[in-house]
């Protein structure tokens, strides 16, 4: 519980507020600076509430100051930030929660204005929760996202468009895959019964369960040796969907770091090539598939392109497309802040450019499915739609009853069976 913690989680803000940074790249780095467990995984948690929070805190600290902070005193609006958190969210006492954020200032370069932070925290303190519930009287404010996904969401879902802003705005439970190489659903919830760890099994997913309560999931039995994996229900359909048969040849074509082509893999005997564009993000796929004992192709290359094909088709194809990732954010609070307006359009056409390239490494006969984490139509139903129109040997085959080459795919949206938000549209290339 240092000065130093609270100045590295306004860098972390800073980073991934001001440079576009993710979350995942940020908070490494800031983590390593500190020795102690506890105070990485507090880090970890001021960092992810902040950014949860980061509208209505921002708003509040407008409300406490005559003139913004810019320039080299924007960092301490980051430091700000994670002080409000703290007094509002979090159990820290409030006298450690103010005197450890002022003594972060001159940590970061501002020593000269300890006061401001001090005075702006002890006002927070005083005015207690009048403060937050004046800042959240601004409708827009209390959704917690900025406007232009709000108005997306809106569009896309008039009736219903509250419950994916309130399901974004939770935090998501530990869902776990049981590796049925080594042995069933059943069989591991007893074992984690045994283990006095409670688990909800999902029966829509053969090999799918969350916990009640997270936990450190290198603790939880047979982890190391790959019992199990971390992946959140949604993606789980995944693998089931594609439903691969031994024997056949597999392109995951967007596959790091590896979780739904492991999930193949522990389906079947099939021959998979892991391929994704970046060479960095494909070693976590070793990674995870060594854990497993699992084995595929890893080819860093655009899957928009055919250079690095062998010219074999493929029986089957998972395309598990880049994409706004609308459907996650409430596993990544960040996202809903690196994300724009204008980025959605270049997702669609370059997920559109992807989806022409694979069709063509596709057998006839073969099956290819389309997935994203997103929950806007630009990226799934109407992305399929216009496949479809375009593709002449393209036939969908429907995941649910109420599908039509009109109406294509089926949207999840986030928390609806505590999963995640994603979309899955499978489609047939005609014999
Ligand atoms: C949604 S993630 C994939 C998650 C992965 N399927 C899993 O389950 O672990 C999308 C991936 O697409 C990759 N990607 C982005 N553009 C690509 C391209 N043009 N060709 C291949 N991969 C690409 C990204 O590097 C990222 O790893």
């Amino acid at each position: 519980m240092s000065a130093k913690l609270r100045a590295q989680g306004a860098r972390v803000l800073s980073a991934v507020l001001d440079e576009g940074k993710s979350l995942n790249e940020a908070l490494p780095a800031a983590q390593a600076s500190l020795a102690n467990p506890k105070d990485k995984a507090l880090l970890q948690a001021l960092c992810f509430g902040a950014l949860r929070q980061y509208r209505l805190l921002e708003a509040a600290i407008d409300q406490l100051m005559d003139k913004p902070l810019k320039g080299k005193t924007r960092i301490l609006q980051r430091l700000l930030v994670l002080g409000l958190y703290q007094l509002y969210f979090s159990r820290i006492p409030a006298h450690a929660a103010v005197g450890e954020t002022v003594a972060a200032a001159p940590l970061l370069g501002q020593g000269k204005l300890k006061g401001l932070v001090n005075g702006v925290l002890r006002n927070a303190e005083r005015q207690g929760e009048a403060l937050l519930e004046k800042a959240a009287k601004n409708k827009a404010v209390a959704t917690l996202h900025p406007d232009w996904l709000i108005a997306r969401l809106k569009a896309a879902y008039p009736s219903n468009w509250q419950d994916v802003v309130e399901a974004n705005n939770q935090q998501a439970p530990l869902w776990l895959r049981v590796n049925s190489r080594q042995g069933d659903k059943t069989q591991y919830l007893d074992a984690l019964s045994q283990a006095g760890i409670e688990a909800v099994s999902e029966e829509s997913l053969t090999c799918g369960f969350y916990l009640a309560e997270a936990q450190d999931v290198t603790a939880l039995p047979g982890f190391a040796g790959g019992a199990v994996s971390v992946q959140d229900g949604a993606a789980q359909f995944a693998a089931q969907l594609l439903a691969p048969v031994d024997g056949e040849r597999i392109l995951d074509a967007c596959a790091a770091p590896g979780g739904k082509t492991a999930h193949i893999l522990e389906l079947a005997d099939a021959e998979v090539t892991a391929l994704d564009v970046s060479e960095q993000r494909l070693v976590r796929v070793q990674e995870n598939l060594a854990r497993l004992k699992l084995s595929a192709k890893v080819v860093a290359a655009d899957a928009s392109q055919r250079d690095w094909w062998d010219g074999k088709a493929f029986d089957r194809i998972l395309l598990d497309a880049p994409c706004s990732a609308t459907g996650v954010i409430r596993r990544h609070p960040d996202i809903r802040w690196l994300r724009r307006d204008q980025d959605i359009a270049e997702l669609a056409a370059l997920q559109a450019r992807i989806l022409d390239n694979c069709w063509q490494m596709l057998k006839p006969g073969g099956t290819l499915l389309y997935a994203t984490c997103s929950v806007l139509p630009q990226e799934n139903r109407e992305q399929v739609k216009a496949f479809l129109a375009r593709t002449a040997d393209a036939e969908l085959l429907p995941i649910r009853d109420d599908e039509s080459a009109q109406q294509p795919g089926w949207q999840l949206l986030p928390g609806q069976n505590k999963m995640d938000g994603f979309f899955y549209a499978r489609v047939l290339k005609k014999p």
